[in-house]
């Protein structure tokens, strides 16, 4: 099977109140965790790839791990840019494989970004790759500092069908209270996510697929495993699950984790190691490593996507 755009994936998900898991993925293990925790659940699957993750694995690297993967499985898998920062990088995916693309023009103002995601949208669309845009700035946890900052931050539910219907988007993802990282909310904050923001750009885009980025729950378990064998994290807040659970049977069709699955890899990681001083060959610890991917995507497919069984 070849690489497959995110349209079908999204309907199919729009259409059974679900959401498509969408993985960023640097190396051979992540990638083989989260496709084999995927084949598990019957699930499609998208794996997103960021410059970052260009810049240390190489984009061909990547592109023939992601090929593997699909001829070991079977499964419909999604490649992905994660967070394009313009033009140039996306058509270089485009052209490098990949076929679905995200432009981030989030840091510009309205018009800008229209400009920027219609010229990709263009050119991605004669080559059958997906776009996904996003309007809204993700808050960090401390960029808003009072309630009328971190409102100017959301997405604007008056702005969404102009801006699908200026760049021809295929997805829109959008900033309702969700960020990305392990610290999304101060110690003590209850952490909260404006669910009628959400609801009322579902109401002006009927049918039209939703992405949250910075959605890791950061399971508490986790975080103590890697402190109890020698890390040193300070308290660490996600989105609760039951939150990302509720916004999947919404109009959100794409849920983006990268976090959670390096604070599992590193725990497993970190775990071997101090049970096990004398291992120096890294396929004992990463097998680990991606043994603990596997099973939290497997988890976040069963309980937070609600994707399971659905190929
Ligand atoms: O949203 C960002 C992703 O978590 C990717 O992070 O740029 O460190 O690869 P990265
Ligand atoms: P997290 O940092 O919450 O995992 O978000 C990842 C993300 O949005 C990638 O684009
Ligand atoms: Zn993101």
């Amino acid at each position: 099977m070849p690489l497959v755009t995110t349209k079908e994936m999204f309907e199919k998900a729009y259409a059974g109140g679900y959401a498509i898991g969408a993985f960023n993925v640097n190396n051979m293990e992540i990638i083989q965790g989260i496709t084999e925790a995927a084949q598990a659940e019957r699930s499609p699957v998208i794996l997103q790839v960021s410059a970052g993750a260009r810049k240390y694995a190489k984009h061909i690297y990547l592109t023939k791990l992601v090929e593997a993967a699909i001829a070991d499985t079977d499964l419909p898998i999604a490649l992905h840019l994660d967070h394009g920062e313009n033009f140039d990088v996306c058509k270089s995916c485009i052209d490098g494989g990949f076929s679905s693309v995200m432009i981030d023009g989030s840091k510009y103002s309205f018009e800008e970004n229209i400009e920027m995601t219609r010229k990709v949208v263009e050119y991605a669309h004669a080559r059958g790759v997906t776009v996904e845009g996003e309007l809204g700035k993700l808050a960090g946890i401390e960029d808003a500092v009072n309630v009328s900052e971190a409102d100017a931050m959301f997405t604007n539910p008056a702005e969404v069908e102009e801006f699908v219907t200026r760049t021809g988007v295929d997805s829109l993802a959008i900033a309702i209270g969700t960020s990305h990282g392990a610290y999304k909310f101060k110690p003590g904050q209850k952490p909260q996510l404006r669910f009628d923001i959400l609801e009322e750009v579902g109401r002006r885009l009927p049918d039209f697929p939703i992405v949250l980025h910075g959605s890791s729950s950061v399971p508490q378990e986790y975080v103590q495993m890697v402190n109890q064998y020698g890390g040193a994290m300070p308290d660490a807040i996600g989105i609760p699950e039951e939150m990302l659970r509720q916004a999947a049977k919404m109009a959100v069709c794409k849920i983006n984790i990268d976090s959670d699955l390096r604070l599992c890899m590193t725990a497993a990681v970190r775990k071997h190691l101090a049970e096990h001083p004398d291992h120096f060959d890294p396929r004992q610890y990463l097998k680990d490593g991606r043994d603990a991917i596997r099973s939290i995507v497997q988890h976040k497919i069963r309980n937070v996507l609600g994707s399971s069984n659905t190929l």
